[in-house]
Order: C-alpha cells, then sequence, then structure tokens
C-alpha cells in the first residue's frame, strides 16, 4: 500500500493510516535515503501510537528506547547509519530487540540486513519533486 506524506502539517494523518495497517507485526525496516524523512515519520507514528515524552533523534545511540502511554506498550528505534562493523549490533545484542515481540522501527536496514529477521516489514520512504513523501509498503494480512 501507498501513504501520501502531503506536508509536515498532515503527518499525523498519514502516521495514523500506517498505525492501522501495521496489523501484528512487530519489526518495520524503513528505507530510504539521507533526508528522506525516515526519523520524521517514525517520530509521527510513535506520537500516534501514545508516546509522549520528546522523542530525540537517536543519531547517536544505535537504540532510542519509548513507551506508548496508554498501552505501556515498548517501542525501540534503531538508527544503524553509524554501524562500523556488524560486531557492534551482536555487542548490543540486537536479538533481544527484535526478538522480543515489542515494536522496532529501523533506521538504514541495509547496513544489518542479513540480522533481520524473515517476517520484518520493509517500508520504502521516497521524496518526491514537490517535497512530499510516499511511503509503500506491504503489510502483513
Ligand atoms: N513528510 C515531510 N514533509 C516535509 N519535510 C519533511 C518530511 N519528512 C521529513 N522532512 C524534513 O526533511 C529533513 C530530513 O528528515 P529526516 O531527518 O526525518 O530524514 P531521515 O530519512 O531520517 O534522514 P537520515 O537518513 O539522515 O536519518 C528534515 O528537515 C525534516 O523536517
Ligand atoms: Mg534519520
Amino acid at each position: 500500500m501507498e501513504i501520501k506524506i502531503q506536508s509536515l502539517e498532515t503527518i499525523r494523518k498519514a502516521a495514523r493510516q500506517f498505525v492501522e495497517a501495521m496489523g501484528d507485526s512487530c519489526v518495520f525496516a524503513f528505507y530510504g535515503k539521507m533526508g528522506a524523512g525516515k526519523t520524521t515519520f517514525i517520530k509521527a507514528i510513535c506520537e500516534e501510537l501514545g508516546v509522549k515524552d520528546v522523542i530525540n533523534s537517536p543519531t547517536f545511540a544505535i537504540v532510542n528506547e519509548y513507551r506508548a502511554e496508554e498501552t505501556c506498550a515498548l517501542i525501540y528505534h534503531f538508527d544503524f547509519y553509524r554501524i562500523k562493523k556488524l560486531e557492534e549490533v551482536f555487542d548490543m545484542g540486537y536479538e533481544d530487540y527484535f526478538y522480543s515481540g515489542a515494536l522496532c522501527f529501523i533506521e538504514w536496514p541495509e547496513l544489518i540486513e542479513d540480522l533481520l529477521p524473515g517476517d520484518a516489514v520493509r517500508v520504502d520512504i521516497t521524496e518526491d519533486t514537490d517535497g512530499s513523501r510516499t511511503v509503500s509498503f506491504e503489510p502483513e494480512v
């Protein structure tokens, strides 16, 4: 399916559509060029899921943990951009996150592709010429 993010003003609506389509999947791998809008859309999704605390960019941490207040659901937000060796990912205990049953939103999954769970959902974000974004993914049915 495709979700259009027309602008930052309407990103919450797009995030709501995404949340409605997530189904029972836990791990979502967000592909897209630098600046495509991965962090921004993940932030909107987390807000839509009820995360109240300020979401800091995970630029300097591989993983950030958030909690949705109403449901107490755990969400892990990963940014693998700065990974230099796969060893760093083993050392952080990535399996404990990916197979925890918690929601995992992953930026730069191409850098750890072989470690992604088989049922991870691929999400592509592209910037269109007018500055809007298109999110494409195939949710599990
Ligand atoms: N849907 C959108 N509409 C308009 N501007 C956007 C949108 N999404 C993101 N932006 C803007 O684009 C810039 C980059 O966004 P963001 O940091 O989310 O990209 P990213 O894909 O996470 O990049 P990186 O690969 O560096 O992590 C920010 O200035 C942000 O405000
Ligand atoms: Mg980012």
